[in-house]
């Protein structure tokens, strides 16, 4: 079965398909998006609310309008998901900007509350000591500020944590899994030049994710996709990678990622004309 079939989808033309990946232009807000139930994995990182400057959306919403932006998008994963789907959700542990927010804490909270079940939370230590900037007042104990370095990664499922059907197979190393397993994980951030968009997260975040949490050919899917990182560490796994974005720009970019990568990786004979052809 190929990839766009996986999807069930309603309305929606693919905006690129190659082999098991395929990407659609569109909007996490629409439940009619996809019909229900189609995926095993979703691995994704939503709009962190601070003001990043994405084309299409505005990243510094009032914290309550963020909040019923988070429900909606959630509640429509949660529809999407199969019953022993899981989510992975790369998500701040917390913000200063426009006032201190316990993101981490309101998001896995607005979870739940949809549905979603809590499994365990991930401490990704990105090392990224460029935060350590704002001191607040400086050694003194007026008002310090305390920054942590670190995202979440929320682990979460709909129904069932074991799961059932698939193809059963599991393709982690046994040194991977040991160290996975412990809830701390320190790999470097993605640089947003070069890739070319605002808020990409390294590979080895979906990587791991889809190593230690999905059976082989399950379809994994990303909500924001972004640079496309999630579909593209997906289809060269041997899963199926779908993903939903809602930005042209981003998708062409995500598309000329995927053509070059994939290609790299030899999953099909593009050549350089080729793929400069099908970029258009
Ligand atoms: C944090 S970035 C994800 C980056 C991605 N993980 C990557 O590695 O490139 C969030 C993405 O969500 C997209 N986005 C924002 N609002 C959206 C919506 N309502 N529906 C679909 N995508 C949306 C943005 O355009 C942006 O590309």
């Amino acid at each position: 079965m190929n990839a766009r079939k996986k999807t069930k989808k309603l309305g929606l033309n693919p905006f690129f398909e190659f082999n098991n990946a395929v990407l659609y232009r569109g909007n996490v807000l629409e439940a009619n998006t996809f019909e229900n139930n189609f995926c095993d994995l979703i691995v994704t990182s939503p709009p962190y609310n601070v003001g990043i400057e994405y084309n299409s959306n505005e990243d510094l919403l009032n914290y309550n309008d963020y909040l019923a932006f988070t429900e909606q998008w959630l509640k429509n994963c949660y529809y999407w998901t199969k019953d022993s789907g899981r989510l992975i959700l790369n998500i701040p542990l917390d913000k200063s900007k426009g006032g201190q927010k316990s993101v981490g804490a309101d998001i896995t909270t607005i979870a739940q509350k949809v549905g979603w079940k809590y499994h365990s939370t991930i401490i990704w230590n990105e090392g990224n000591i460029s935060r350590r900037t704002a001191w607040g007042s400086f050694m003194s104990a007026s008002a310090p500020y305390v920054i942590a370095p670190v995202e979440l990664v929320i682990v979460l499922y709909k129904k069932e944590w074991k799961k059932i059907g698939g193809s059963k197979i599991s393709d982690i190393t046994k040194k991977d899994f040991m160290n996975w397993t412990n809830g701390v994980w320190t790999f470097n951030g993605e640089s947003k030049k070069r890739i070319g968009h605002p808020a990409p997260f390294p590979k080895e975040l979906p990587y791991r994710a889809i190593k230690l949490f999905s059976y082989v050919n399950d379809v994994v899917f990303d909500p924001f996709s972004g640079s496309g990182t999630t579909i593209l560490v997906a289809a060269m796994n041997n899963r199926t990678g779908i993903g939903l974005e809602i930005d042209l720009d981003y998708c062409k970019l995500a598309k000329k990622r995927l053509l070059y990568e994939l290609n790299t990786f030899g999953l099909d004979k593009f050549d350089e004309k080729n793929i400069a052809k099908q970029i258009g």
